[in-house]
């Protein structure tokens, strides 16, 4: 007999299998008990008759408790009542781990109860859809920019450099030296784009941000793609094309997600249309301030109510281009006539989810970026090698980076981009 998973059901019709799964609820009457089970691939019915089973393993199937894992034997039919299709008609059951008192019943339960029980909790099917986006969310990352003539560039975690600001770094001991844990892999993905042209990045990035927000973790992944012999108009146009490309991957591969998590296809299809608009930070301010936000100057940077206000005031992202240079990184290339703002976008999420992606052109100059790494206060040293790039062959290049928890809360539609990472970091909270 062939073990399956319930995934691949249909190839599986009438067909006696054996699947591996847990307990997840269950409910029966004398004669017939309806198991809710989970293999990992789907959540599906078990069907056990007593009359075909015989009253040893009805009992046992009456009696198995939340959570206990199961070796079930039986026949695939397909089931058009339930959401996933499938069903098996339960004839043999074997009990591989006894669980007793799951914590975590069918009933309501507080946010730090689940957050405490994180590594229980990533069971239930609201976050199995949630991982699901989240994984196609990746494949359709690396589809992307394979499809498009970049390579995959790995920058180091545990390095000396502080491209997004020396306040929120997370340091630790590198023998008798000091090391951060990576801000952002961006600095040596410039030089990796001087190495090979088109490159992007994918991993962990940790900022000791001392923010309690529903968009805010201390350790999240980032997509950095950096691109040489390009500016920045070019580079929004790959921005645009990749997130409708994210966008239309998930609707195209987590129809079952999507439905788990209640979210309307015929918003997300909006997304896929290009091109997104683009509002320059002027005109965002005067926007905010004719629109009763008195708070606002020119020169602040954007808090979420103003993102959210931004964003609302278009049906699709929406790019924010040239914020003032005080406000941004060392590294951002000066605008060529005004010298006050940098050239540089980030991209805002629809429906309140916020910055999705930051990014910019960077300077060239070397004199240029000599100085502005001495006025944010950086050591130099740390960086000659960063400065070297535009010693030798220097050119115009972009780069950005996108938040992928930020992108799956939204994509998912759901409240917090904790539940969008498998073990969250946040401020206070390091358990499990
Ligand atoms: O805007 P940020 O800070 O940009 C950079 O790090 C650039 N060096 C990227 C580049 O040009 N290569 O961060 C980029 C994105 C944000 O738009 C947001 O989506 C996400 O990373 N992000 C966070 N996500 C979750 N929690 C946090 N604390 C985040 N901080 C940034
Ligand atoms: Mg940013």
């Amino acid at each position: 007999m062939e073990s399956i998973q319930i995934l691949d059901a249909k190839k599986h019709v009438g067909e006696t299998v054996q699947i591996g799964a847990w307990v997840a609820n269950k409910r029966s009457s004398g004669k017939i008990a309806f198991l809710q089970l989970r293999d990992g691939t789907a959540y599906f019915q078990g069907i056990v008759v007593k009359t075909e089973v015989g009253e040893e393993v009805f009992q046992l199937a009456k009696n198995l408790n939340q959570e206990t894992a199961v070796l079930v034997t039986g026949e695939i039919r397909e089931d058009s009542r339930s959401k996933f299709g499938y069903e098996i008609g339960i004839s043999g059951i074997e009990v591989v781990g006894e669980s007793h008192e799951y914590p975590i019943t069918p009933k309501e339960h507080g946010t730090d109860f689940l957050m405490d029980h994180r590594h229980l909790w990533l069971r239930s099917s609201k976050q199995h859809a949630i991982m699901q986006i989240r994984n196609e969310v990746i494949r359709a990352t690396y589809e992307f920019f394979n499809n498009n003539g970049f390579i995959k560039i790995d920058p180091p975690i545990l390095t000396g450099s502080a491209p997004e600001g020396t306040t929120d770094l997370f340091e630790t001991n590198y023998f008798d030296q000091k090391a951060y844990l990576s801000q952002s892999g961006q600095l040596y993905m410039e030089a990796a784009a001087m190495a090979f042209g088109k490159v992007f990045s994918f991993g962990p990035t940790f900022r000791a941000e001392k923010s309690k927000t529903r968009r805010h973790l201390i350790e999240f992944w980032m997509i950095e793609p950096e691109m040489a012999f390009m500016h920045q108009e070019e580079s929004l146009e790959v921005q645009e094309r990749y997130v409708a490309f994210l966008v239309q991957s998930v609707l195209d591969n987590c129809d079952y997600a999507l439905d788990v998590l209640g979210r309307d296809r015929a918003i997300l299809e909006k997304y896929t249309k290009l091109p997104f608009p683009r509002i320059s930070y002027d005109d965002a301010v005067e926007l905010l301030q004719k629109n009763g936000f008195e708070d606002i100057q020119w020169g602040d940077d954007f808090g979420s109510p103003h993102e959210t206000f931004i964003a609302n005031s278009f049906d699709q992202p929406v790019f924010i281009l040239n914020y003032p240079k005080a406000i941004k990184p060392f590294y951002m290339k000066p605008h060529p006539t005004r010298d006050d703002v940098v050239i540089c976008a980030d991209m805002i999420a629809p429906e309140g989810y916020g910055e999705i992606i930051g990014g910019s052109e960077r300077a060239t100059d070397y004199e240029f970026l000599l100085e502005q790494i001495r006025n944010h206060g950086l050591d130099e040293n740390e960086y000659s090698w960063y400065l070297d790039l535009r010693k030798y062959g220097s050119v115009p290049h972009t780069g950005f980076g996108l938040g992928l928890e930020r992108t799956v809360t939204w994509l998912s539609g759901i409240e917090h981009v904790r539940e969008a990472i498998p073990f969250p970091r946040l401020l206070n909270r390091i358990y499990p």
